[in-house]
């Protein structure tokens, strides 16, 4: 790692933030095309916050070792997909402890019944997941990672746009009740495609790390045969017809978006192309594309968990550019809600 100095990149550029949950050994072809593809085009124009939001992955039990162990991968993945991290802060939420005292300063200006009505808790537990109050308050913390940073856009898949709008009403909540302290931000969300990749298996769901079986995700980390294995095996439909129609076609939709995101080709242009041509050759295609998007990928990731000092170097740094605006964000939040500030040192104070 080159000698890097926080001055040097003090923000001139308007801010962006946005993370990814520690919850499986990859992410997948979902997180990549909906989001991280997104992270890394914006990282020139705005100064950049990227994380791996650790705490929000304790609101499932899960093994310790298997946390420390993904939250570098995680983080290895931002930058094999080609996040810089010299430029751009990666971090860990944990490495900035603002962000648990932030979320519980929102968690106090949040009512009950806005909890509730989060569509992403009410779906975990309808489907027995054993809830803490950690998942209830998910989305508060969320928010607060978001604050943080003023940022002015939270580039993210379609799945997170309801924990957008929550952040935008606690925001502008807490600047009509205590004064301008905080930016309002706004989502980034890709409108054409990329922005809700589905499962292959389940074409009606969204592909997802934590939800999806494991023939239905295409992990980052699959071997290229396994990958192909899997978009040979997709659910399509019993017709023939190579048709972009996500309500009675969303198999085959789901892989012309896939083809399309990753080779830059217009989705109708497909459809031309593989007219009369049956699913087979669309697999085969898609199949080509993404093994072929991913090598580059896989082998800037190898190396990097191959020396995870350098990684967690990188992780400090970014934990440090973050930390300064952290910083200076808690002293805004403490003093607009009226906590005292401490005094500096307790040994001078008592003479
Ligand atoms: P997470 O870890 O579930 O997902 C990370 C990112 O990947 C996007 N994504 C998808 N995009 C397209 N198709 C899919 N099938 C798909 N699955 C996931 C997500 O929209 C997301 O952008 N709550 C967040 C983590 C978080 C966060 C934040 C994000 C915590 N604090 C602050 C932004 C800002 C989450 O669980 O993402």
């Amino acid at each position: 790692m080159g000698r890097m100095s926080l001055s040097a990149l003090a923000p001139q550029r308007p801010r962006i933030l946005s993370g990814m949950q520690p919850t499986s050994d990859s992410l997948h072809l979902g997180n990549y095309l909906g989001a991280l593809v997104n992270w890394v085009g914006l990282q020139e124009e705005f100064d950049a916050f990227y994380f791996v939001a650790d705490l929000h992955s304790l609101t499932v039990p899960t093994d310790p070792a298997d946390i420390t162990r993904r939250t570098r991968v995680t983080a290895a993945q931002f930058i094999a997909g080609g996040v810089d991290p010299t430029t751009s802060a990666v971090f860990c939420q944990s490495h900035v402890p603002e962000h648990a005292e932030l979320g519980w300063i929102l968690a106090c200006q949040t009512a009950m019944g806005e909890m509730n009505r989060m569509t992403q808790f009410k779906d975990k537990t309808a489907k027995g997941h054993n809830a803490n109050v950690g998942l209830f308050t998910y989305p508060v913390l969320m928010a607060g990672d978001i604050i943080m940073y003023d940022a002015a856009y939270v580039p993210v898949g379609e799945d997170q746009r309801q924990h957008l709008e929550i952040t935008r009403d606690l925001a502008e909540r807490f600047n009509q009740r205590f004064g301008e302290t905080f930016v309002v931000p706004e989502p980034y969300i890709l409108k054409e495609s990329g922005a809700k990749i589905m499962d292959l298996q389940d074409p009606t769901a969204k592909m997802s790390k934590s939800e999806s079986s494991d023939k239905g995700v295409i992990w980052l980390r699959d071997d290229p045969a396994v990958t192909a294995k899997k978009i040979r095996s997709a659910v399509t439909d019993t017709e023939a017809e190579v048709r972009y129609d996500p309500e009675t076609k969303p198999g085959v939709s789901n892989l012309l978006v896939i083809h399309s995101v990753l080779s830059g080709t217009r989705v109708e242009e497909l459809e031309r192309r593989f007219s009369g041509q049956g699913y087979g050759a669309l697999k085969g295609e898609v199949a080509e594309v993404v093994t072929e998007a991913l090598a580059p990928f896989k082998a800037r990731m190898d190396q990097l968990l191959g020396d995870p000092a350098e990684l967690d170097r990188y992780l400090a740094f970014g934990a440090e550019r973050a930390g300064e605006v952290a910083r200076e964000t808690m002293r805004r939040t403490r003093c607009a809600v009226g906590l005292l500030t401490a005094a500096r040192s307790a040994a001078s104070a008592l003479g």
